[in-house]
């Protein structure tokens, strides 16, 4: 009775703090009440419990937690997320298998764990692997990626091959196979889309048994592979998709094993998971422009032809922070565009006092563009805004950007690449394809601030480099917004 109340509580808090967490003012309290619930909830089950052994694995668990995320460096954070959401679809298989419910609502309700749970598992880890840019690629690996690409594959096919010899060969061919697949070095292969439709097919019959009883492991091993394949040719427009769609899948997987093993706030809270998940999916997949359906089925993939890069770069001209610092001398208003590279020069306060000093001494309207999947997180850049102090009512979405575009005087694109790509408008058989831009070629003058032409997470070209009104200031994001903050200064 106590605990169902503390459960009551726990499950209100979750709530409060979703609901505060939608606005940034209210934000980080929103989190501290949400952990706060978590405490409760932590609190409530324990007792009753095996309490030692619990008490040990929290405090090992916990102080892994604690080191991973304070060393952790911004730009990895996705990965991060990634993981930690990969191993709560595990925890789902585990706990719902060591239940071991068969028949009646308990059995379908494990079996839902168990598939639920591994495909996000395994497909979290391929979306990990894509975004460290070490699974599906054919270039040499740095010495840990290759650790651990090699590792957890050889993992895999070890607890295959223990499956087979104890007994279970059904189960060893599917590890066998997750751990092959995993190797390829490319992102599809002929007849990867029958595959993926026999997979699921297999995936379900094993459900069904497993629901029945036996084969747990097995359909385990083979909802192993539908993740790995569901997850594998996808790329560009449609990762932050996704993502999301794989958040919700864990929320999902736990409410399944809740109703396993009974507890009323590991339901409550898994359906708030998957219900926030999918929300955010149908937000990212409204923005994308793509259909969920079409994510979901994987109705994509394969390379795109494109241009290329030598063609569509041959009238890029480069600029220097004097001259970027003389237009916006001349500016009205001006657009900054953040994207992943400003993550990874950790430029935003850079930015920021650039955006300052413009206003101050220039008189000019400086407003940030938001795109919504600008960097590699939903919502990377209003977090590193917000850190940076940005006034929220500086953020615009995209929308209202492109609708004054045309009377933008200057438009700086501090590293983003794809969410700034005409193609997106132009090449149907881009990777990028119909995906909402922000129309940083439709502004008087576009200065775009990166390293090289290098490609951006879709690995395409982009004509806006090349565009006759753009200029490119070759640089660190970091180090050109203080060049032209003291530019600025000299004028
Ligand atoms: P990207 O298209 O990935 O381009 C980032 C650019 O930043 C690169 O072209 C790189 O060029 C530049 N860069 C890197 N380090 C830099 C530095 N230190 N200083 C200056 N520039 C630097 O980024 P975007 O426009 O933000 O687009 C995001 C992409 O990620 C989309 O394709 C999206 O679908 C995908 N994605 C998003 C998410 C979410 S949820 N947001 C999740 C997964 C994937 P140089 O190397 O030449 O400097």
């Amino acid at each position: 009775m106590t605990r169902d109340l503390l459960y009551l509580l726990a499950a209100s808090l979750f709530i409060v703090g979703l609901r505060m967490m939608g606005h940034p003012r209210t934000a980080v309290r929103g989190n501290l009440v949400g952990a706060l619930g978590m405490l409760v909830a932590i609190g409530a089950t324990l007792p009753g419990l095996g309490l030692p052994l619990l008490l040990v694995a929290m405090v090992v668990g916990s102080a892994l937690g604690v080191v991973a995320a304070t060393r952790v460096k911004m730009t990895a954070m996705p990965e991060m997320v990634g993981l930690l959401n990969g191993l709560g679809g595990a925890a789902s298989v585990l706990v719902a298998g060591g239940e071991g419910a068969s028949g009646g609502a308990a059995g379908v309700a494990t079996a839902a764990g168990g598939l639920i749970g591994s495909v996000t598992f395994f497909g979290r880890y391929v979306a990990f692997g894509k975004l460290a840019e070490f699974l599906a690629v054919s270039r040499a690996l740095k010495p840990w990626q290759g650790a651990v690409k090699y590792g957890f594959s050889g993992l895999v096919a070890a607890g295959a091959l223990a499956s087979a010899v104890g007994g279970n060969p059904a189960a060893g061919a599917a590890g066998l196979a997750i751990a092959g697949l995993l190797l390829l070095r490319r992102e599809t292969f002929p007849g990867m889309n029958v595959a993926k439709a026999a997979v699921l097919l297999l995936a379900l019959a094993a459900a069904a048994m497993a629901a029945g009883g036996s084969g747990y492991w097995t359909l385990v091993a083979v909802a192993g592979v539908l993740g790995v394949l569901l997850t594998w040719s996808i790329g560009g427009a449609d990762m932050p998709v996704v993502i999301a769609l794989l958040n919700s899948y864990s929320g999902l997987a736990a409410a399944a094993t809740g109703f396993v093993i009974g507890n009323t706030v590991l339901i409550i809270s898994g359906a708030l998971v998957g219900a926030s998940g999918i929300i955010l999916s149908g937000i990212m997949c409204r923005a994308m422009n793509r259909s969920l359906v079409n994510v979901v089925l994987g109705a994509f993939g394969g390379a795109a032809a494109g241009p290329k890069a030598d063609e569509v770069y041959r009238t890029v001209k480069a600029t220097s922070a004097e001259e970027v610092a003389m237009l916006l001398e001349s500016a009205r208003r001006v657009v900054i565009v953040p994207g992943y590279g400003m993550a990874v020069a950790q430029a935003q306060h850079a930015v920021r006092d650039l955006a300052n000093l413009v206003e101050k001494e220039f008189g000019a309207e400086v407003v940030y563009a938001i795109h919504p999947v600008a960097g590699r997180m939903p919502g990377h850049m209003n977090v590193l805004l917000a850190e940076a102090d940005v006034p929220y009512g500086k953020l615009k979405e995209l929308d209202e950007i492109n609708a004054a575009m045309e009377s933008t005087d200057v438009c700086i694109v501090v590293g983003a690449n794809d969410v700034v790509n005409p193609l997106a408008r132009t090449d149907p058989s881009s990777p990028i394809a119909g995906m909402p831009i922000v129309d940083a070629d439709r502004a008087r003058t576009c200065v775009v601030v990166k390293r090289s032409l290098g490609p951006g997470f879709a690995g395409i070209p982009n004509p806006l480099f090349a565009k006759e009104k753009t200029l490119m200031l070759f640089k660190d994001a970091r180090e050109a917004f203080v060049e032209i903050a003291a530019a600025v200064k000299a004028r």
